[in-house]
C-alpha cells in the first residue's frame, strides 16, 4: 500500500531537467522577441535616421509625413522596406532625376498605380486633395537625398 501511494510522486530525474531547459528556452525566446520590439531591426533604424535627416534639413516638408502617417500609406509601404508596395526611399531614388517627380507622384497617389513596380495595384486615394498629395510627394522625394548610409 505504501509503495502504491508513493508511485505518482516519483518523477524520473531527467524530466525535471527537460522542464527546466524548456522553460529557459521559452524565456530566451521571449527576451529575443522583446529586444527586437524595443530596439527594432537595423533596417528600422536606418529608416528612422532617414526620416530624421529630412526633418533636420527640410523641416518645411514634414507636413507631408504627417499626412502620410494619417492616411493608410504605411499599411502597404515601409520607409525603406518593401511590403505590399515599394519602400518610399526606393520610390524617391527611382524618380530623383525626373523634373516633374513631385507632380507625377502626387497624381499617382490620388489616382492609384499599377505596373510600375509589379502587378500589385495601389488603390486610388480620392479623399486626398491635390494639395495634400503634393505635400506627400514632396516629402517622399526628400527621402532620396537623405538616405542613411
Ligand atoms: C493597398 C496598398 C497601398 C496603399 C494603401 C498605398 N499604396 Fe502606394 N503603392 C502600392 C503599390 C502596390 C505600389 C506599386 C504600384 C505600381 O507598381 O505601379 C505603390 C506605389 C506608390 C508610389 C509610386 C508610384 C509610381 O508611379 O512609381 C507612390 C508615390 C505611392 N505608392 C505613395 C503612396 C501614398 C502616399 C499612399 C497613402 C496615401 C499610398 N501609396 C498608399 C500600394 C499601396
Amino acid at each position: 500500500m505504501q509503495d502504491y501511494d508513493d508511485e505518482p510522486v516519483q518523477r524520473p530525474r531527467w524530466l525535471g531537467w527537460v522542464i527546466i531547459i524548456g522553460m529557459i528556452l521559452v524565456v530566451l525566446g521571449l527576451l529575443n522577441l522583446g529586444a527586437r520590439m524595443i530596439i527594432g531591426t537595423s533596417s528600422d533604424q536606418a529608416a528612422a535616421q532617414t526620416v530624421a535627416a529630412v526633418a533636420e534639413h527640410n523641416p518645411a516638408l514634414m507636413g507631408g509625413k504627417t499626412l502620410i502617417d494619417g492616411s493608410d500609406c504605411m499599411r502597404c509601404h515601409g520607409v525603406e522596406r518593401k511590403f505590399v508596395g515599394p519602400g518610399l526611399v526606393e520610390i524617391a531614388e527611382r524618380y530623383k532625376d525626373r523634373a516633374d517627380a513631385q507632380t507625377y507622384l502626387a497624381q499617382k497617389i490620388r489616382e492609384g498605380s499599377v505596373g510600375e513596380w509589379g502587378r500589385t495595384i495601389m488603390p486610388r486615394h480620392p479623399q486626398v486633395t491635390e494639395a495634400q498629395s503634393l505635400e506627400m510627394a514632396q516629402w517622399i522625394m526628400a527621402l532620396a537625398g537623405s538616405k542613411a548610409p
